[in-house]
């Protein structure tokens, strides 16, 4: 099957088009580069904003069977800065993409949604019938996105599913966006530096690793149509667990700064992820332990 991966030179885009292509995938790429740069050889790439007009182009030379819908504007501080910008690239550009996938008779689209569409917790753990009351405009942009999908389904029958992943780290991942403080972390610890903890620390999050999340998206291109789906680990930890494990996998013992906490922070975040167990048949493999020590061990 020929999956055209858009974002895919990204941090979880990578890790996906690496595991379809070891999984006997044709995999197309399409990626500005803006904050990716990992192309996976193997890959047919195209550099082209998923807002362009040329998108037609490629989907009309490579006629896809399916698409993973990765490219995005993803960090939540910039949506707040740039809405406009944000809303272009989460919205436009997704619709652009759901245009050619619905004239080119696509098969399928998977779309990387995110925690950040519900907004505060009025219950834990987040299950996907919670309300969605984003916070900030990537999340209500990423919400908009999922109406998008789902009006794209009914009135044209393409088939989708939505996957809203938690706190992402791994491998190459980049110390801004969503789960960039494992990565601040690591890179704090590798340079001696002392980390800070915004807050006391005793704040939770749900920490899903990048392999876990790729080989979701894999099990939604034939699987979980028409539905949301949670990825996550179904697992709270504090960040200052957090900082203590990598402490101790790395064997760096440098004490670690306090600073105010940030403004709209939540203060604890777990999604729980049955439902993806039972109809997506996916489930994570990695505790964060094994996830922190993978990724150490690939420095
Ligand atoms: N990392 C997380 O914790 C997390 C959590 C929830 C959801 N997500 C979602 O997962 C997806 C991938 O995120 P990531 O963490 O790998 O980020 P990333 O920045 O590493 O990947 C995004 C990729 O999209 C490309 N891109 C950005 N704008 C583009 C445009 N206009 N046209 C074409 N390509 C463009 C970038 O160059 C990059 O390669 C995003 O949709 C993000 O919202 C991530």
């Amino acid at each position: 099957m020929k999956v055209l991966v858009t974002g895919g030179a990204g941090f979880i885009g990578s890790h996906t088009v690496d595991l379809l292509i070891m999984e006997g995938y044709e995999v197309i790429i399409v990626d500005n580069l803006k904050t990716g740069k990992i192309i996976n050889k193997k890959a047919g790439f195209y550099q082209m904003d998923i807002c362009s007009k040329d998108l037609e182009q490629v989907f009309e030379k490579e006629r896809p069977e399916a698409v993973v819908h990765l490219a995005a504007q993803i960090s939540v501080q910039d949506s707040q800065a740039d809405p406009h910008t944000d809303a272009q690239i989460n919205i436009l550009g997704t619709i652009n993409v759901l245009d050619n996938c619905s004239k080119h008779k696509v098969r399928k689209i998977v779309f990387s949604s995110s925690a950040a569409v519900y907004g505060k917790p009025e219950y834990l753990v987040l299950d996907e019938k919670h309300n969605t009351v984003p916070l900030a405009f990537y999340g209500l942009s990423k919400l908009t996105a999922e109406y998008y999908l789902k009006m794209f389904a009914e009135l044209f029958g393409l088939r989708y599913t939505i996957l809203r992943y938690s706190n992402v780290y791994g491998i190459n991942q980049k110390l801004s966006g969503e789960g960039g403080v494992v990565a601040i972390f690591i890179d704090n610890l590798l340079n001696n530096k002392a980390p800070t903890i915004f807050g006391t620390g005793e704040q939770t999050r749900d920490f899903i690793y990048v392999s876990d999340v790729a080989k979701a998206n894999l099990c939604a291109l034939s699987t979980g149509d028409y539905e949301i789906f949670n990825i996550s680990t179904k697992t709270a930890i504090t960040i200052n667990d957090l900082l203590a494990i990598i402490r101790s996998i790395m064997k760096k013992d440098l004490t670690c700064l306090y600073g105010p906490k940030k403004e709209g922070d939540i203060l604890h975040s777990v999604l729980n992820n049955s439902k993806a167990k039972e109809l997506l048949k996916w489930e994570p493999a990695y505790s964060i332990t094994e996830g922190l020590e993978e990724i150490v061990e690939n420095l």
